[in-house]
């Protein structure tokens, strides 16, 4: 049986190598924009008013910007900027939606490296949504994120949780399997570094933050077939079809034995096929 919670059960690579950055697929990503833009939804619920009007706001790990846009919703004369690493994320997103908002604010996009990244100037508010799982330095930059926050300001992150459930420890199986592992051994486990809940918590109270930290496990019914599958092409997959590049052979040899094992996995029921997701939130409001 697999545990959703215990983030250290994820099998080691016997032979890890260090994947470089993923190519991301926008395309790829939107398929599944509603389920992936629900836990930002309910972690804006959770961000206190902003100290100051209009405000200035960054989206770290912004992706192709659709969440990013959500942030206009509610602070419509906010200037809002989403930084990215990936071109591909980067360009649809300001192909979309960079420019003037419809309550005075402007909406922008730049490239950045979340490992390296320092806000530059004060912030009302700093959000992150299914980004710092890829970067494992993340909780050592929690220090100068809040410093760089306005008094009263707030940061705010969802990562996901779910690297123990079958649909990445499979992952993380199959790339250390044999037959992949010279090529893939490390790819399907990149996410370890993620704290657990109590310790993001401790974190930020530690930094003099009044913090909310919940986790939510969502039941996702999911349309199609094979939409786990699908899912994962997203995301979880995206270092290992970058590592396989334009072996078209190796792509579908490896989706193959990958597909059949999450159908196992995640039979299809009559309404569709449920993909349980949990989920990590963190809310910490600087002290005003
Ligand atoms: C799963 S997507 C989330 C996108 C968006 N926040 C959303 O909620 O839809 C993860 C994003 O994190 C970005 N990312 C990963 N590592 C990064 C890094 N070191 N610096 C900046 N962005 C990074 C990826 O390029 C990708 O766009």
């Amino acid at each position: 049986m697999y545990s959703d919670t215990a983030q250290a059960r994820i099998p080691t690579p016997t032979a890890p190598t260090a994947p470089s950055a993923p190519t991301w697929d926008p395309q790829q990503y939107l398929r599944h924009a509603g389920h992936r833009a629900r836990p930002f939804l309910d972690m804006l619920t959770r961000i206190p008013e902003l100290p100051t009007r209009p405000a200035r706001i960054a989206d770290l790990g912004c992706g192709p910007g659709n969440v990013t846009t959500l942030l206009t919703d509610r602070w419509p004369e906010a200037r809002v900027t989403g930084f990215d690493l990936s071109p591909e994320m980067l360009h649809r997103a300001t192909e979309e939606y960079a420019g003037p908002t419809a309550g005075g604010g402007s909406l922008d996009f730049r490239h950045g490296d979340l490992a390296t990244w320092l806000p530059e100037e004060p912030y009302d508010l700093i959000v992150s949504n299914a980004a710092l799982q890829w970067v494992p330095s993340h909780p050592g930059s929690f220090a100068a994120w809040i410093n760089g926050l306005r008094p009263g300001g707030t940061f705010a992150f969802q990562i996901p949780a779910n690297f123990t459930a079958p649909s990445h420890a499979l992952l993380a199986e199959l790339c250390d399997a044999p037959r992949w592992r010279a090529r893939l051994a490390g790819h399907g486990a990149r996410y370890i570094h993620l704290l657990e809940p109590a310790e993001y918590l401790a974190r930020f109270t530690e930094l003099g933050c009044a913090v909310d930290v919940w986790t939510t496990t969502y039941h996702q019914l999911l349309q199609g077939p094979d939409p786990v599958l699908d899912w994962v092409k997203g995301t979880a997959l995206r270092p290992v079809l970058t590592a396989l590049g334009d072996d078209r052979d190796a792509v579908d040899a490896f989706l193959t034995e990958y597909r059949d094992r999450l159908r196992e996995a995640y039979p299809a029921g009559p309404r569709g096929t449920v993909f349980p997701f949990r989920r990590i939130f963190a809310v910490a409001r600087k002290e005003a």
